[in-house]
């Protein structure tokens, strides 16, 4: 069964909107709704693009559950984008926010689900892992990254990146705390409701309408200050930018949802990283480099030791079982994700400086 009714929450956001927009435009005659508070700084400028593309727009905040009444014609499937996605969210002491939105939105959300029948998608992430013992792996430290061992004794962990099977025991910061509950509240909804549900732990998606941000969106905040001249730092882990991330392109992860929701009947209940994978990661030092040949300046940045609360050295997907049971793999490069992160730059100068360049 093809959905024909969706609603995406955070639908103006960076992984929602993009999502809209590549699931309508693959079926013309779906209905696809975006739902967004519009709080993220930026996401008004993906309005135009989703109106343009056919996808309705419908300002409410999934803290609030009467922003979620369903509507006369049931959604068939929610996915849900919305979120505050910052690892750093209530370390200022305001934990509000994240774990209302985070967690009783997705419930709210998961409501409104079940009362429509309808089919979840979640966006969780690979911050679910704990950070301890992500800083825990054992690392060699190459000229321009650090990498993990091939041998870990760790679990699901090894060279090829992390499978579901690591540890999930330790803190993980606020964000991953209430992702991983949000993940264990729809088990029970499958349990208790025959909610069909597949939930996607992803490491860093990049590329086109991300309104990155320093602790959110480092591959659009890099390529934002290579364009715009401005400065930048290496921040943690001795402050050389040998810190590693793997990223996944938004039009990969968009293949991948509409594969995932083409089967979802036989993919109920599953569980997977996604991610970029060991082929598509960069250190920071790395990223520079490409941010250079691509974009063609060079801008400073400065080092900075100390790092940051909840900050990991390493982390890498292992998407070995997405691929088994999808056969998806992802398909675009590391460089070609900055090159269309410049490109979209380049194309929405004004209005990405207005947004987020001041
Ligand atoms: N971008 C990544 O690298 C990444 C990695 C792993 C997981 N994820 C997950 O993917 C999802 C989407 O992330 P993103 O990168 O698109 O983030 P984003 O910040 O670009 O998008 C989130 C959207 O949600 C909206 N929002 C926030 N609080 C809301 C609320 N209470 N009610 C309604 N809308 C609200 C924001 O305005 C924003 O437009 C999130 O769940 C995030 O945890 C993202």
């Amino acid at each position: 069964m093809s959905h024909q009714n969706i609603l995406i929450t955070g639908g103006a956001g960076f992984i929602g909107s993009n999502l809209a927009v590549a699931l309508k435009t693959a079926r013309p005659e779906r209905r696809v709704t975006a739902l967004d508070s519009l709080r993220r700084r930026g996401s008004e400028l993906n309005l135009p693009r989703l109106r343009e593309a056919g996808v309705a727009f419908v300002h409410g905040d999934i803290r609030n559950p009467e922003d979620l009444a369903p509507p006369r014609e049931p959604y068939d499937l929610v996915v849900e984008c919305s979120a505050e996605p910052s690892a750093l969210a209530g370390y200022d002491g305001d934990v509000r926010f994240v774990i209302n939105t985070n967690l009783a939105g997705t419930i709210n959300c998961l409501e409104l689900a079940r009362q429509c029948r309808a089919d979840v998608l979640f966006l969780s992430t690979s911050r679910v892992y704990p950070v301890a013992r992500l800083n825990e792996l054992p690392t060699v430290e190459e000229p321009t990254r650090f990498a993990v061992e091939d041998e870990t004794g760790i679990p699901g962990a090894s060279a090829a990146g992390i499978a579901e099977e690591f540890p999930l025991d330790g803190y993980r910061t606020l964000y991953g705390a209430t992702k991983l509950a949000s993940e264990l509240v729809i088990a029970e909804y499958r349990h208790m409701f025959g909610l069909r549900a597949v939930v996607n732990r992803c490491g860093v998606i990049a590329g086109p309408w991300q309104m990155g941000r320093v602790d959110q969106g480092v591959f659009t905040l890099w390529a934002l200050a290579h364009h715009f001249n401005r400065s930048l730092k290496y921040i943690g882990f001795g402050g050389a930018g040998k810190q590693v991330r793997d990223l996944l392109h938004v039009y990969d992860l968009a293949d991948l949802v509409e594969l995932q929701i083409s089967r979802l009947a036989e993919l109920d209940g599953g569980l997977f990283n996604v991610g970029g994978g060991l082929g598509t990661s960069l250190s920071l030092q790395e990223t520079t480099e490409i941010c250079r040949e691509v974009i063609g300046r060079k801008i400073e940045i400065a080092g900075e030791a100390a790092t940051r609360e909840g900050d990991v050295r390493v982390y890498v997907t292992d998407n070995a079982k997405v691929t088994a049971a999808t056969g998806w793999r992802p398909q675009r490069s590391a460089r070609t994700i900055i090159a269309d992160i410049h490109q979209w730059v380049v194309q929405n100068e004004a209005a990405v400086r207005q947004a987020l360049a001041s």
